[in-house]
């Protein structure tokens, strides 16, 4: 039986829409943090999403995403963060890694009394928004976090595998880039998604 779980998640574009529609319908409580809240019936300001649930995803490009862990800190202390964010260059170009460390390792070291977890990130917005199975690696360094994570994403509907070492997210990020150039640049179709046989 699932488990319902309080899940904040800040910003609500492609990404943040797409799996904030699976997670409620998977039966989870969810809370939409925004700059401008008045843009979406229901949603909040970021400062009360991030204090209204103990696992809050953070779906905003890279830089911003960076900036509101570093404003919100303190609220952020004791809480699953999880980062489904993908350091791209400005221009697409590539994506960025901080002295060798993923974008991940980056906020965690910011965070250091959250815990980060990496998923989602390697999902486009189609996948996202319906799973079908779907792998998505669940990544960080507790070990009871991953757990928690990983049957929140199974309830989903995903295939979630647990890896409890954030510095494979150094790996995971690379992988997510390839993907996204795969599905939008090579094969035009970004509902396509991977799968453990
Ligand atoms: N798109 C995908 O398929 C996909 C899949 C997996 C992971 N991701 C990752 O998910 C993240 C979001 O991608 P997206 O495609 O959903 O982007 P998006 O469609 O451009 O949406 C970005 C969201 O972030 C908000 N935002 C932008 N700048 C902000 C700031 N400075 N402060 C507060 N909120 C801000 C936007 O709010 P406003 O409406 O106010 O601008 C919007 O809600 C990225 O890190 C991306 O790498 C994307």
């Amino acid at each position: 039986m699932n488990m319902e779980h309080r899940i904040s998640i800040l910003g609500y574009g492609h990404a943040g829409a797409s799996i904030a529609a699976t997670l409620e319908k998977a039966g989870n409580a969810i809370t939409v943090g925004l700059r401008n809240p008045g843009k979406l019936d229901g949603a909040v300001s970021i400062e009360e999403a991030i204090k209204a649930s103990d696992i809050v995803i953070v779906a905003l490009p890279y830089d911003a995403g960076y900036e509101v862990a570093r404003q919100y800190s303190s609220e952020l202390a004791g809480k699953i963060v999880i980062d489904m964010m993908n350091p791209l260059k400005a221009d697409l170009s590539g994506f960025n890694t901080f002295n060798g460390n993923s974008g991940a390792e980056h906020v965690q070291q910011l965070l250091e009394d959250s815990t980060i977890i990496e998923t989602f990130n390697h999902a486009d917005a189609p996948v996202l928004a319906n799973p079908r199975g779907a792998l998505q690696f669940v990544v960080g360094n507790d070990a009871s976090s991953v757990d928690t994570v990983v049957a929140i994403v199974k309830d989903a509907g995903f295939d979630a595998q647990g890896i409890t070492d954030l510095s494979k997210t150094r790996e995971l990020e690379a992988f997510a880039y390839f993907w996204i150039y795969f599905t939008a640049m090579q094969r035009k179709n970004m509902d396509l998604h991977l799968k453990l046989v």
